[in-house]
């Protein structure tokens, strides 16, 4: 059981009486099943700075959430903030047609390449990761010219018809939106803890989902040479944070040269610098040829998404690919103040010291549980 002063950093039972009056009027103004359930909530946040969010009565929490993986820098760096208010007096929304762009989105293009890998050489901006996930489908597609792409069971990658029928987060997610999406294969992600494959070569479980895809996708659903590439989340967020085998990335990689796909990988929520390098995907060695990044990429301010990759890619598939506040200005101006802060800061380097030390506490309460029953 906690103790009491540990239960008495917050000032009051939760929610208090500010949040709760607000949840109230939340549930007679609101859709009900937007942002989950008022029945469930705890707070109602007003401000937030660094990595202490506030809420109306005056209750401050640690945020643990990090805004849904979007404020790799802190919540509301002051410094991010300057750069999007400067951007908002200078510029807003202005046409994305053929008879104008914008040269804020040159700048970040520029700065967001150098920190790609080096033959990765065009990007296009969006708004939300989902959009972002959309259009490289749909870039994969397109270039292929073919229809499937794999993915795997337990990924997230929006909700929009597209995502949901791409990323099979859990059933109950998708249950009201059949028929879904077609032209999606699934394998399960390796999930030492909970894999349901065993490998016939005695391999671990990620040599039994590489397996999978030659021994039952290709064999009974589709043949290689209709399938586009695949689409992965290097480290899975929303499922629950599932770090893959080591021989796993590298398998897919090697099935992506061999058949001839794309490997598009999903770093919207792991991608910036959450898994202590700038991208997932490098603690495995792996190129992807396409990338999407959403989520931290405005250091939690701004809606601003996208998707890099190589020139040939981009070149083969011209999707038209845009949307109104896609690549917004201030986004930009985002985009550029937050990759300067976490090269400036070597917040990258502090992002493994800390998930070294994490890991270490954690293993340590690991081996003192005791296994109750
Ligand atoms: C891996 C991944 N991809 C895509 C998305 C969708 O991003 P957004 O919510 O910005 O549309 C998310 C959101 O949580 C995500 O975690």
């Amino acid at each position: 059981m906690p103790s009491k002063d540990r239960v008495s950093l917050v000032k009051t039972p939760l929610p208090g009486p500010q949040s709760k009056r607000l949840i109230q009027k939340e549930s007679e103004l609101m859709a009900r099943g937007a942002y989950g359930s008022p029945d469930d909530r705890m707070f109602m946040a007003v401000k937030a700075s660094g990595s202490i969010v506030e809420d109306v009565d005056g209750n401050r929490f640690i945020d643990f959430g990090s805004g849904w993986g979007t404020n790799n820098v802190g919540n509301c760096h002051p410094e991010v903030v300057e750069a999007v208010s400067a951007m908002l007096r200078q510029l807003g929304v202005t046409c994305w047609t053929s008879a104008g762009n914008t040269a804020q989105r040159l700048d970040l293009a520029e700065k967001l390449l150098t920190v790609c890998p080096e033959r990765t050489d065009r990007v296009l901006f969006l708004t939300t990761g989902t959009e972002a996930v959309e259009a490289a489908l749909r870039v994969m597609r397109r270039a292929s010219n073919r229809p499937f792409v794999i993915s795997f069971y337990g990924q997230y990658h929006g909700l929009s018809y597209g995502c949901m029928a791409a990323g099979p987060l859990e059933a109950s997610v998708r249950e009201d939106v059949a028929p879904l999406v077609n032209g999606f294969v699934y394998a399960p992600y390796p999930y030492s803890y909970r894999t349901p494959l065993r490998s016939r070569t005695g391999g671990g479980a990620g040599k039994a989902t590489l397996e999978y895809i030659e021994d039952i996708i290709l064999t009974y659903e589709v043949p290689p040479s209709k399938i586009a590439g695949i689409l992965v989340e290097p480290v899975v967020g929303e499922a629950g944070i599932w770090v893959p085998p080591d021989d796993f990335l590298p398998g897919l990689r090697d099935l992506c040269d061999k058949h001839d796909w794309y490997l598009c990988i999903d770093e919207v929520q792991s991608g910036f610098g959450r898994c202590g390098k700038m991208w997932a995907f490098e603690h495995w060695n792996v190129e992807p040829d396409l990338i999407v990044i959403g989520k931290g990429l405005s250091g939690g301010s701004m809606p601003i998404a996208a998707v890099a990759g190589r020139h040939d890619i981009f070149d083969k598939a011209e999707a038209f690919v845009a949307g109104t506040y896609a690549g917004h200005p201030a986004g930009c101006a985002a985009g550029l103040k937050t990759i300067e802060i976490i090269q400036r800061d070597r917040l990258l380097e502090h992002a493994t010291t800390l998930g070294d030390y994490g890991l270490k506490r954690l293993q340590a309460m690991k081996s003192a549980a005791r296994v109750y029953g």
